[in-house]
């Protein structure tokens, strides 16, 4: 059995009030949300405020991206190293929202998943199709193409490590979620790809969903048996929002 995870990303918001009264709030609630595991990304300059907060609560922390090379000269960047030493456990690599505005690439994504595993963070990996993508028939190759070159830079061995976000481009803040038919399939279609690499790991990888979940939706895409969780954006800065989809998993 896979344990359902919910995890927050906070995107490009948040202040240090905002901060503390959402996770004091999702602190306080987590025992009594059962077996599963909740994660929180906020910006890099609310890591230390959020670590504070859940200090104590089974609740963990991530960032939201990191730089593909070791500590150095790279003005404006977070190293894998950084990021361990704020605390994290988690970060998310690969966001379509990178990959869009700031020139993410499949080359970038892998070699920053290396990273992320050679310091021990756990990876959460994004993949998902756009619009045009979808409506072309393609959302299946593209979405094996993002998986491909990064299970070829880590290896297979090191597949079982990473947990991947399905998040269709198309269902990103736009209020349009993809339906559990269709996310479903997406799930199944990433796990059979990763079973022909390797039985056990395809077993074992958690497969999360993101794209417009909300506390409405939640309880039907999480019905879903490939899918193990949620990356939650807006819904994630509203604390009874957050917690009604983590009730729902
Ligand atoms: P929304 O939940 O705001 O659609 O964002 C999803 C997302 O991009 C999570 O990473």
């Amino acid at each position: 059995m896979r344990k359902k995870i919910i995890i927050g990303n906070w995107k490009m918001n948040g202040r240090k009030v905002m901060a503390s009264k959402l996770c004091t709030t999702i602190a306080n609630e987590m025992q009594s949300l059962g077996n599963i595991d909740v994660a929180l990304c906020p910006p890099f300059t609310l890591l230390e405020e959020v670590r504070q907060m859940i200090a104590g609560s089974a609740c963990s922390l991530g960032a939201q991206d990191l730089d593909m090379h070791d500590d150095g000269a790279y003005t404006g960047q977070v190293s894998a190293g950084m990021l361990k030493d704020s605390g994290c456990e988690w970060v998310i690599i690969g966001h379509s929202e990178r990959r869009a505005l700031f020139g993410e690439t499949s080359h970038s994504v892998s070699k920053k998943t290396k990273q992320a595993l050679e310091n021990d963070l756990k990876p959460i990996i994004c993949v998902g199709e756009t619009e045009d993508e979808r409506k072309a028939g393609q959302e299946a190759s593209v979405v094996q193409g993002q998986l491909q070159s990064v299970i070829d830079e880590i290896g297979v061995g090191s597949v079982k490590n990473i947990t991947i976000a399905y998040e269709p481009v198309w269902a990103i803040g736009t209020g349009l979620t993809a339906t559990p038919e269709q996310a479903q399939a997406m799930h199944s279609f990433i796990r059979e790809q990763l079973g022909s690499r390797h039985h056990e790991t395809a077993k074992t990888c958690r497969i999360l969903y993101g794209g417009s979940m909300k506390e409405s939706n939640a309880g039907n895409l999480l019905g879903c048996p490939d899918i193990d969780g949620g990356l939650i954006g807006s819904a994630s800065l509203n604390a009874e929002e957050f917690l009604g989809i983590c009730r729902s998993a």
